[in-house]
């Protein structure tokens, strides 16, 4: 029996009749791109966020990047955020020409740590990016008071926490700006790549609408250099489809964090840890151990696939070492992309599989990791 990380065919066939629907609708329609679909869905995307705008574009990178570009952000500029993220985050702060500086992480949430981020902060720094990293919500009120008290700009990188509250608020109307990804795999996917900007700043969603198409206001009307990013009629219509199951499959995927939670309390782990007044989402079950890759091996080899969340710090990686402007070692970071490993949850998952995968967790342990 093989237990993968996420098992989308299972998803498909709980909304199949649902999703053949919308897509044949499209098809029917033959209107493809920009259409009553991609309209229909910024708006209840915007309800559900609790934003007055949400605007579609291409993918979560282009969310950060449009949004970033939005904010007139650029070469000169620096843009502080974390470095245990995807590789999106900081190519879309390197994408506009600004710096990305990177921050420390709290030891427990694995978000951004507000108390080390005043540190950071320079005559150039325009706007932070918190990653709300694995479904949950990084510290957002420390976080927007210090932005406020240098006059920074927040872009919320939601892209892994939708439908996740911070103090009565869903993620991606805590800041100026919440961008989002619609890969397969998120919380909310599409079947394709997607993305968007939601905001309450309508000067801004007005300039995103315009950024993401050749920078247009009317047709061949360019008043900006712009971009060809727009979320698709078919990827909507997939889209408004599953934002109507969100909140059920988050509760899911918080159902068997609780098992997992229950099941391998009291072992040498660190578990996922809980913002107080905040309710995670669970895009992730990431816990730490010593020897990752060993109990990597070893589920894999009992047919569990794993992944990591990430193996580097961002600024480890090839592609970044000619941006930074001095060598860098965040203790936190670089300590938790050592020991970080994914386990299997997603909302179609069994209770019989996470038992068989923390068992097996276990089992490993009791052998002394071997
Ligand atoms: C935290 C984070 N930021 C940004 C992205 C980029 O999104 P996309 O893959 O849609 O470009 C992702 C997903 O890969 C992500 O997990």
């Amino acid at each position: 029996m093989t237990i993968p990380m996420l098992d989308l065919k299972r998803e498909y066939q709980s909304i199949k009749s649902d999703i053949d629907g919308a897509l044949a609708a499209v098809l029917d329609r033959a209107f493809y791109v920009l259409g009553e679909n991609v309209e229909a869905f910024e708006r209840e995307f915007a309800a559900y966020i609790g934003t007055r705008f949400a605007v579609g574009v291409g993918s979560g990178m282009a969310a950060l990047h449009l949004a970033l570009r939005a904010l007139e952000i650029g070469p000169g500029h620096e843009v502080i955020t974390v470095a245990n993220t995807a590789a999106a985050t900081a190519m879309a702060i390197v994408a506009t020409g600004a710096q990305p500086v990177f921050c420390d992480i709290d030891d427990h949430f694995h978000t951004l740590d507000p108390e080390r981020l005043s540190q950071k902060i320079t005559p150039r720094t325009r706007a932070i990016v918190p990653v709300h990293l694995f479904g949950q919500p990084a510290d957002m009120a420390p976080i927007g008071a210090i932005a406020r008290d240098n006059d920074l700009f927040i872009i919320e990188d939601a892209c892994q926490s939708h439908g996740a509250h911070y103090r009565g608020k869903k993620t991606g109307s805590l800041g100026d700006l919440g961008c989002f990804s619609f890969y397969p795999s998120k919380n909310l996917g599409c079947y394709g790549d997607g993305g968007m900007v939601t905001t309450n700043d309508a000067a801004l969603a007005d300039r995103l609408r315009m950024l993401r198409n050749y920078g247009q206001r009317g047709r061949y009307e360019h008043l900006i250099m712009g971009h060809n990013s727009r979320l698709d009629e078919l990827q909507a219509a997939v889209l408004r489809v599953k934002l109507k199951h969100l909140d059920a499959w988050n509760q899911k995927r918080r159902q068997w964090a609780a098992i997992y939670h229950e099941l391998l309390r009291g072992l040498p782990l660190q578990l996922p840890v809980e913002q107080q007044d905040a309710t995670h989402v669970y895009h992730l079950y990431v816990i730490r151990v010593a020897d990752r890759a060993g109990l990597g091996r070893f589920l894999a080899s009992n047919g569990v696939i794993t992944n990591i969340h990430y193996p580097l710090p961002l600024y480890r990686q090839p592609a970044f070492a000619d941006r930074l402007t001095a060598p860098l070692q965040l203790p936190v970071t670089e300590q938790c992309t050592a020991e970080v490993i994914s386990l299997p949850l997603f909302p179609w998952i069994t209770e019989a599989e996470i038992k068989r995968v923390a068992g097996l967790v276990k089992q490993w342990l009791q052998r002394g990791g071997k």
